[in-house]
């Protein structure tokens, strides 16, 4: 009895793993095991040498299940020691740099101007994309048989078959928003509105779908002055300059009256846009004193209000800004224009820290 308790204590403390100790106990103690085969000579004893090998053989069992539970015990807890030391982790390291993707130069630019007029007191609105044929057209004073209609290229929704009303548009510009403001909010009135409009066209400078910011203000006493100190304090702080060059050239549009467009002096050298010299001028925006016609259809009465309005081409005055030769670009999602023409995604632009850094 004693070298049997030697030589399995021995096995099971010897055993390396959780394989080598489950053979060790199936050898003892399974089915044909020694101790197992012990037990069974029990039975050819007589009851004096039974009732002295019995119990010491029970507790032999005893004694080498719980050898053999400890080990098993032990031998768990050396495998995590084991995993621990091996699978560490220091969570002082430095972060790994991984790419985020960029800011789009027409986010980031809109970014910019919000930033810039509302510094000069004005709010950001926003109107619908898909618009009414009212809010685009007759209520800025374009009414059915109007020019200007078919100067746009307009793209037109679908109606149900039998529905006669005039369809809803695409925008073609942000004025429709001047409209949606003043019936929103009444006079007086400072807002900004940025945001996509379409026109059916396509070339160097034209995209089907391109940005533009409205602007409009109306006071008692709002005048051409007020408009020109505005666009003029907008386009130096935009392009970060002390002064900048612009042209006001008499025009027409049917929502203001007197109409100014705006040109800013520029030049083209090698294929780089350079803003704030040069021979060129580059067309950036179109402007006037707001219509009554158009106060009128927002429900604000001409004969105690005025006020300015401007529209511009975002695309345009980022081309201009970060010399960006070919309006398409902005929409053909090229990766590799927009590593290098994007913006880090966590510089958000602001005044006091410069609006393009
Ligand atoms: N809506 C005009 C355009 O898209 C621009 C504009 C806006 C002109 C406001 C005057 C006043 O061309």
């Amino acid at each position: 009895m004693d070298d049997l308790r030697e030589k399995w204590l021995a096995a099971v403390a010897g055993a390396g793993d959780e394989a080598a100790l489950e053979a060790v106990r199936v050898a003892a103690l399974g089915k044909k095991g020694e101790i197992s085969a012990q037990m069974r000579e029990l039975g050819r004893m007589t009851p004096e040498e039974r009732k002295e090998a019995g119990p010491r053989l029970n507790a032999l069992k005893d004694e080498i299940n719980a050898a053999i539970a400890a080990k098993k015990t032990a031998l768990a807890d050396a495998a995590l020691e084991e995993r621990l030391r091996t699978e560490w982790l220091d969570v002082t390291l430095p972060a790994r740099p991984q790419r985020m993707g960029t800011v789009h130069p027409i986010a980031q630019v809109t970014e910019e101007v919000t930033a810039i007029f509302a510094d000069l007191g004005f709010s950001v609105a926003e109107g619908p994309q898909v618009e009414s044929d009212w809010h685009n057209f007759d209520a800025l004073n374009i009414p059915g048989h109007h020019p200007a209609r078919a100067e746009m290229d307009t793209f037109y929704m679908a109606r149900p078959e039998g529905d006669t009303r005039p369809p809803h548009v695409l925008r073609t510009h942000t004025s429709p928003v001047q409209i949606r403001s003043m019936e929103a909010a009444g006079a007086p009135l400072r807002v900004i509105c940025p945001g996509r409009v379409y026109r059916a066209d396509y070339d160097q400078t034209h995209t089907p779908m391109f940005h533009q910011v409205e602007g409009l203000a109306i006071d008692r006493d709002i005048s051409m002055a007020n408009l020109k100190w505005v666009l003029e304090e907008f386009v130096k702080a935009f392009f970060e300059v002390d002064a900048v060059e612009l042209r006001f050239r008499a025009s027409h549009f049917p929502f203001t009256e007197p109409s100014a467009e705006v040109d800013i002096r520029c030049s083209w050298q090698g294929g780089t846009l350079k803003v704030g010299e040069g021979d060129d001028w580059l067309e950036i925006l179109g402007s006037g004193m707001v219509h009554p016609k158009v106060l009128a259809a927002g429900n604000i009465d001409p004969a105690a209000w005025q006020g300015f309005a401007f529209g511009m081409g975002i695309d345009r005055i980022a081309m201009l800004k970060y010399g960006i030769p070919d309006l398409r670009a902005f929409f053909e999602s090229d990766l590799r224009w927009l590593r290098h023409y994007g913006f880090a995604s966590l510089d958000v632009p602001t005044l006091h820290r410069g609006l393009s850094r």
